[in-house]
């Protein structure tokens, strides 16, 4: 039966990258490589990075594909699905067209397949399909979360407290309620400015883990409109961004034996 690695390669840094995630690459004999976005070159360049430095023995092929864009309008749910289900379409036509059926394939995917990504989804629906048979097993990454705490040499959690990943859509909507602590991935229109921002501390970080790493903490009163500078010169220098940060709210932290 065909086999598929769904392997979490780091958020930027070749030195993210695991042994197990090395140990796996080193099984397979396709890699899917999906070409998609602004930053598509930079990330194709750093795939061949990780690619070159750690199989070292037999190479396998590399199946390039491009990734269709999810349409933008329409309702949000629905226009995720059907860019799903395109994508499993793609998916499965590779497998059977060039992947033979005792064979290994690598699909290399950005820090964590966890977090904001939506390929196991995407490979259940394929199973669900039922179209082509295979088996698939998941490595971890590090994440651009972890890659962010790193940096800025800060935990995730406070003591016994939660915190609330999402997105930078969902924050310009409100705080969440509940929480103290947010995480925000993928805010492409800079929600942190609609913050009120009493108290709040940001931990900020840009192309983490890559050569061209910049981040910025404090009180997001004070360096809000430096971020949003620092984040529109990089963009316009580099062509692309990929950023995210922590917002926290003051509270009295209690012991919990962490
Ligand atoms: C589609 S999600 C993928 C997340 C990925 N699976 C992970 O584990 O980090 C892409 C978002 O992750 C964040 N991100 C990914 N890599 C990053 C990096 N190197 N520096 C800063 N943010 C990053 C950004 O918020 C970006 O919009």
């Amino acid at each position: 039966m065909r086999k598929i690695r769904v392997i979490g390669i780091g958020a930027g840094n070749p030195e993210h990258v695991t042994i197990q995630a090395v140990n796996a690459l080193k099984t397979c004999d396709v890699l899917l490589v999906p070409t998609k976005g602004a930053e598509k070159e930079f990330l194709a360049n750093l795939r061949r990075e990780i690619c070159d430095r750690f199989i070292t023995e037999r190479q396998p092929r590399y199946v390039h594909f491009a990734v269709p864009p999810r349409k933008s309008d329409g309702e949000y749910q629905r226009s995720v699905a059907e860019w799903h289900a395109a994508i499993a379409k793609i998916y499965e036509d590779l497998l059977l067209q060039q992947v033979g059926e005792d064979e290994t394939v690598g699909l290399l995917v950005w820090g964590d397949p966890m977090l904001f990504d939506s390929t196991l989804r995407i490979l259940e629906h394929v199973q669900a399909n039922a179209r082509v048979a295979f088996d698939y097993d998941v490595i971890a990454g590090i994440t651009s979360l972890q890659a962010l705490c790193a940096s800025h040499r800060i935990p995730l959690n406070r003591i016994g407290k939660p915190v609330e990943i999402t997105t930078g859509r969902r924050l310009s909507e409100g705080w969440p309620a509940q929480v103290d602590d947010i995480a925000v991935m993928l805010d492409g229109i800079r929600a942190y400015e609609t913050v009120d921002t009493t108290d709040v501390t940001i931990h900020w970080g840009a192309y983490l883990g890559t050569p061209m790493e910049i981040g910025l903490s404090g009180r997001l009163a004070d360096i809000g409109p430096e971020i949003s500078k620092v984040r529109a010169e990089a963009r316009a220098k580099h062509g692309w961004i990929m950023d995210t940060y922590i917002l926290r709210r003051p509270i009295d932290e209690v012991d919990e034996d962490q």
